[in-house]
């Protein structure tokens, strides 16, 4: 008989870094790649925002909806047997108050069945994110470069280049672990800020552009697979290029079929003489 899965905990992140091993998160978008994620043995698969830019096509992670996060999360989490499964919570889903928080983070968990869920933001959302942790559902903070905020931000750049803006840094991560998070997403800050928020949290900090010194990485498997083709971050690696091996495939198949090479017997389904013969008796000739 087949081993049941264990599914990963809050718990087996913080027991992870506790044993000195780094923590693995990625971000998926739909069913298939839940399913690849999850079988490559990720910890933690991030229903992200992201999924705005290379899902839907959208330019940034702004006019993600909850309804497109939740449509989203439902086929990620029917894929998924074995990683912590964290729900992204959209722009406008938890800013306005703590109970819009804690509805949306409820929604993400019954509806989109997230086992967690992340927000944005550092001191002035550690009110929604103590509501929700409140409320019993573990919230993993997200600081630095945050997306949903871009404008605030002035664009997508590095954050925490100067000592104050580090301090604040610090100020926010610790408000967030104060809140009760259980992990916080480090995004496109200098290696040294990370470091230090690191050294001084005893939650877990995943790094995404924040150096090798953070207790975890996360990357947005279209970017580290290239499947997105609009920009790749300086932080990211791309480990393959899906969009050629794709590209290839489609151009063979036209190939083929302009040849007459596709399909073959090996792709065709046969009929019975006799049933032929009949066929052409019952029909009218050509
Ligand atoms: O939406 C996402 O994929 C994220 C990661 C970049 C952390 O928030």
């Amino acid at each position: 008989m087949a081993e049941a899965i264990k599914k990963l905990t809050i718990f087996d992140l913080q027991e992870k870094v506790d044993r000195g091993e780094k923590i693995f998160q990625v971000t998926a978008v739909d069913y298939p790649t839940g399913q690849l994620v999850d079988r490559a043995g990720i910890d933690c698969i991030l229903i992200g925002d992201s999924l705005g830019m290379t899902a839907l096509g959208y330019s940034g992670t702004v006019p993600v909806t909850m309804d497109e996060m939740i449509h989203h999360a439902k086929a990620i989490s029917r894929a998924v047997k074995r990683a912590l499964l964290v729900g992204d919570l959209p722009l406008g889903a938890y800013h306005a108050s703590t109970a819009d928080a804690v509805n949306s983070a409820m929604c993400m968990v019954k509806e989109g069945g997230a086992d967690v869920v992340k927000l944005e933001g550092g001191e002035d959302f550690a009110p929604m994110a103590e509501a929700v942790v409140r409320a019993g559902i573990p919230v993993m903070a997200h600081i630095g470069l945050t997306p949903q905020l871009v404008s605030k931000i002035g664009g997508y750049k590095v954050q925490g280049k100067s000592a104050e803006t580090g301090v604040q840094l610090l100020k926010d991560a610790l408000a967030m672990e104060r809140a009760g998070c259980f992990a916080i997403v480090l995004e496109a800050i200098p290696d040294r800020v990370a470091q230090v928020i690191t050294e001084r949290l005893k939650i877990p900090t995943i790094g995404i552009g924040a150096g090798p010194n953070c207790d975890g990485q996360n990357l947005v498997l279209h970017d580290m697979v290239g499947l997105f083709d609009r920009f790749t971050p300086k932080f990211v690696k791309r480990y393959a290029n899906c969009w050629e091996i794709i590209g290839k495939a489609l151009a063979d198949f036209q190939d083929d079929v302009r040849k007459g090479t596709f399909p073959s017997a090996e792709h065709s389904f046969t009929m019975k003489d006799d049933e032929y013969q009949a066929l052409l008796q019952q029909i009218p000739k050509k």
